[in-house]
């Protein structure tokens, strides 16, 4: 049964002009939801609705920017029941080798970006004391691993925030949902910038060569962005959403249960020598 538009429930996604951020708001398009779709390339091409939503042009790293997507998706299609926060980027390299600027862009989009879009969504659902918001962070945001310093933190930054906002904004009927993924094909390698230091430092070539070779390995043979699409839906049909969702496979979930049963100093080794092996 079709349902009117006005009787769907609105999704905002952030990052959903590629990765998993597409493959998620294609799949709630495909589910019957109303999805309104932000990125910064959509530049307003398309008007109508495509197989992600509806598009408005969105670059979390900007306050205007983001109000103005609020904006606009209220206005066109009424206020957001669900957020989903994918928008991210990546920027590969040794801890040292990081400019400044490197640090903040993957800090103001992965983290702050994140923020933003939830402090311009939730004023609306905590108003009508319903609404989810489902935060995407990673594996990274449970451990490190070598080359992803500024990511890795943003990743645990966000897992704090989405803790403790979980805890605030439950009396009001809104739930929180980290999401942390392990490799998916995103097939998006153009995101994947190296520091400009990478390959500067003699004495980290070699680590960082393998480990990047390692990563984009783990990546081109990890899972379909569309299935995680899928069980995102399944997951928000629940009369009760979970705090956390790690959606890896089992190589990744055992590398999680060791990071927090074993003495730092060993998983250290153990994540070092896999990653630095190449
Ligand atoms: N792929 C994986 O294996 C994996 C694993 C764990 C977690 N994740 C997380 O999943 C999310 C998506 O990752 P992905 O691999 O699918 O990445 P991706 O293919 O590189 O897609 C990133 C998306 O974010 C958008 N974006 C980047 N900067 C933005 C900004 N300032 N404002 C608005 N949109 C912005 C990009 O669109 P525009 O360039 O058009 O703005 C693109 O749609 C990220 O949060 C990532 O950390 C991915």
């Amino acid at each position: 049964m079709t349902q009117n538009r006005k009787d769907r429930q609105v999704v905002w996604v952030s990052g959903a002009s590629s990765g998993l951020g597409l493959a998620a708001a294609k799949a709630f398009h495909r589910a019957g939801y109303t999805v309104v779709s932000g990125a910064r390339s959509f530049t307003g091409e398309r008007t109508g609705e495509g197989e992600e939503g509806f598009r408005i042009c969105l670059d979390v790293s900007s306050d205007e920017s983001v109000k103005g997507f609020a904006e606009e998706a209220v206005s066109l299609f009424g206020e957001p029941d669900i957020l989903i926060c994918c928008a991210g980027v990546l920027v590969l390299g040794p801890c040292e080798t990081y400019s400044m600027q490197e640090i903040s862009r993957v800090t103001d989009t992965d983290y702050y970006g994140q923020v933003r879009m939830i402090q311009a969504a939730l004023p609306f659902m905590r108003r009508r004391r319903k609404g989810r918001i489902l935060c995407f962070s990673s594996i990274n945001g449970l451990l490190g691993i070598p080359c992803q310093g500024a990511y890795t933190a943003a990743k645990h930054a966000v897992e704090g925030f989405c803790e403790s906002l979980a805890q605030e904004v439950r009396p009001f009927g809104v739930e929180i949902m980290l999401i942390e993924p392990g490799d998916h094909r995103s097939g998006s390698e153009r995101y994947r910038a190296h520091s400009t230091g990478a390959e500067r430092e003699e004495d980290y070539r070699r680590i960082f060569e393998n480990s990047t070779r390692t990563i984009a390995h783990d990546e081109t043979n990890g899972s379909d962005p569309d299935r995680l699409g899928d069980k995102l839906v399944r997951i928000m049909r629940r009369k009760r959403l979970p705090l956390r969702k790690c959606i890896a496979s089992p190589s990744q979930h055992l590398a999680v249960f060791l990071h927090r049963v074993l003495p730092g100093r060993v998983f250290s080794k153990i994540i070092a020598g896999y990653y630095h092996a190449g």
